[in-house]
């Protein structure tokens, strides 16, 4: 269980943000406008969720300086485990629906819920929390992170942190950036004032653009390996859809599920790949054609 940092060290954090720093995933596009607008009656946060800006596949960050890792798009583990994630919800009908997949197949999937919907669903949040799994902040508004001011960000962080807090009882241990859009410095911020690891991941399904759940489930199935963390919207019903032949598919290929903390928890330094040659006996020839590569 996080201990919240006083607000006096947070102030003092804050000018973590005093200079630029390069954001990480570094491709954002341009377009970071969502070309479809929210009607203005509409709830800012699931509108806006609804129409994600692609980036580049993020890399696997090593470590931020001498101190602990805090950005996470994959982890190393012994063992097939993987975190399921689910974005942009709570959302009114597609999230229960998923929380009862889940409970069917004993599986713990991690929510990266918006403050705003937290907010308009508490008891949805709640849920997810009593049933297992990790709930966890992403933003109060979905807003693109890297471009706002101290202030803003600041905002975007607290507000959603209290809105978690108030309807499940539980700190929010992770923070994924809206768009993976989050700098170095303000990685930093979040660490030192709400312990947030920074969480992006190394599985795109892509089931926000193609709303096709035969394409979350191959590329689901298909590229998810050991460590992986999985990046889904439970905002959408062709994203509920895919849930059951993704889920199981994974579970027959042997994968176990984790939330995401606990597969932080897990994670071990990344593998160092060596060269070894061939033991050379006594007399004998070294290999004509080189060493022989092995990886670890
Ligand atoms: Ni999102």
């Amino acid at each position: 269980m996080l201990r919240r940092i006083p607000v006096v060290v947070a102030l003092s954090s804050f000018a973590l943000f005093a200079q630029q720093d390069t954001a990480v995933p570094k491709a954002v596009p341009a377009q970071a406008t969502s070309p479809a607008s929210p009607a203005p009656s509409a709830p800012t946060a699931r509108a806006a969720a609804a129409t994600p800006i692609p980036i580049s596949k993020p890399t696997d960050i090593p470590t931020d300086g001498s101190g602990p890792k805090i950005t996470f798009s994959q982890c190393h583990v012994d063992g097939q485990y993987i975190a399921l994630t689910f974005d942009d919800g709570p959302h009114a009908t597609n999230t229960p629906r998923l929380l009862e997949m889940l409970k069917q197949r004993g599986i713990k999937g991690t929510f990266y819920c918006v403050g705003q919907c937290v907010a308009e669903y508490p008891e949805i949040a709640k849920r997810i929390v009593d049933e297992g799994h990790e709930i966890a902040s992403h933003s109060w508004s979905h807003p693109q992170l890297s471009s706002m001011s101290e202030a803003s960000v600041r905002d975007q962080l607290e507000k959603t942190h209290q809105a978690i807090k108030q309807a499940t009882g539980v700190e929010p241990k992770t923070f994924r950036p809206p768009y993976g859009a989050f700098t170095l410095r303000q990685r930093k911020w979040a660490n030192a004032v709400y312990g947030y690891k920074t969480i992006l991941w190394d599985v795109d399904t892509l089931d926000w653009k193609h709303r096709n759940p035969a394409k979350t489930e191959s590329i689901g199935l298909a590229e998810t390996k050991a460590g992986s963390i999985i990046l889904t919207h439970d905002i959408h019903k062709t994203t509920i859809d895919a849930m059951p032949t993704l889920m199981d598919g994974l579970l027959a290929k042997g994968f176990k599920f984790v939330t995401v903390s606990e597969l932080v928890a897990m994670d071990k330094p990344a593998p160092v790949k060596v060269k070894a040659t061939v033991a050379n006996k006594a007399g004998e020839p070294k290999p004509a054609s080189g060493s022989v590569k092995k990886a670890e």
